[in-house]
């Protein structure tokens, strides 16, 4: 089995995770969940985004809570945004990243931002020159990899093609969703291969939802084909408000669990980043998904430190 030596993780929970629960959490939890995690020493942290609050208000106060954040030059700080009022407002929050969020089905396109993949293209051609004229670098999304809730099965051949047009106007990385976790290794294996013909793997990153509780196996699948990127949320949080069905993103503790057991470096600390997740699942009033949170809690309960 031949593995990258080194895995950049990149925390999407401040974004992915908050953005799927029912209630907003308040701009001052949010920014303690976001030191937490820099503590722990996560480099690249999706802190919210500015898209519209009408849409998804748990993403408001994004600009709040970047003004609230003790920024770190090793830390990476990047949102999501949909169009070039989402991107002047990540420039004003002086944000260190911008990510815009394609998708390979149709009809998902329409729901999660109201327009033909066509039309998303051209709008985020002009966000991503845009930003990149400001000096600021732009990660692309591509999202449903695996399958849609509306459309079913994803060509891996489209994805393909939507990740090289994301490459073309200028994103630097190219995150592969699988929006609704419906994936298998097989198929993660088999669209890593489809990407990479179009896409060099160095510029891959998986993004795996956790729904049918494949999201690790793909993730391992996804490393034996050179992917050296990946998406997580501390505690599992996450979801997709318009992927009915949805869990939440595959749980950072148990991504870094497993890295580590298999040598690989992340440069992140899994007690510190299992106490960002109890501390973000107190906030909410619940348990945290991971697992190995969860495994890592009872230890310390029948042998306290
Ligand atoms: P629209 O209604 O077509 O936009 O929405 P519009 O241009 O007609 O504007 C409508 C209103 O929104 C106006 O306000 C605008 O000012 C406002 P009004 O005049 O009605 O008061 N507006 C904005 N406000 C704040 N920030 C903005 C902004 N833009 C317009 N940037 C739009 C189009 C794209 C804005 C909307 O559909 C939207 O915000 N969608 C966001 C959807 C979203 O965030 N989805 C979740 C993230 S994607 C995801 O989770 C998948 C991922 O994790 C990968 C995976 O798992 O696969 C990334
Ligand atoms: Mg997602």
């Amino acid at each position: 089995m031949r593995l990258p030596t080194r895995v950049k993780m990149v925390e999407v929970g401040p974004r992915d995770g908050l953005q799927n629960e029912p209630r907003p959490v308040a701009a001052a939890a949010r920014i303690e969940l976001i030191e937490r995690l820099a503590d722990a020493g996560l480099g690249a942290i999706e802190a919210g985004s500015f898209v519209s609050p009408k849409w998804i208000p748990q993403m408001a106060d994004t600009d709040k809570v970047l003004a609230g954040l003790k920024r770190r030059d090793s830390v990476v700080y990047s949102v999501l945004v949909p169009n070039l009022k989402g991107l002047d407002a990540a420039l004003a929050a002086d944000v260190s990243e911008v990510a815009v969020f394609a998708a390979a089905s149709e009809t998902f396109s329409r729901r999660n931002i109201n327009c033909s993949i066509d039309e998303s293209l051209d709008r985020f051609a002009e966000v991503a020159g845009a930003a990149r004229a400001r000096g600021v670098p732009v990660r692309g999304y591509v999202s449903c990899v695996l399958g849609c809730p509306y459309e079913g099965n994803v060509a891996a051949d489209a994805v393909a093609r939507m990740a090289a047009r994301l490459v073309e106007i200028g994103c630097h990385e190219i995150s592969l969703g699988d929006t609704i976790g419906v994936g298998t290794p097989g198929r993660a294996q088999a669209l890593i291969e489809a990407v990479s013909a179009r896409v060099p793997v160095a510029k891959v990153a998986v993004h795996f939802h956790d729904t049918y509780g494949q999201a690790l196996a793909n993730i391992l699948a996804a490393l034996e084909k050179g992917v050296a990127c990946v998406d997580s949320a501390v505690a599992g949080l996450g979801g997709c408000p318009y992927a009915p069905g949805a869990s939440g993103n595959v749980a950072s503790e148990d991504v870094l669990y497993m890295l580590d057991g298999l040598g690989i470096r992340t440069g992140v600390n899994l007690s510190k980043l299992a106490a960002a997740g109890r501390f973000v699942s107190d906030v909410l009033g619940r348990e945290p998904a991971s697992r190995v949170a969860r495994a890592l809690a009872a230890k310390e309960r029948s042998h306290p430190a």
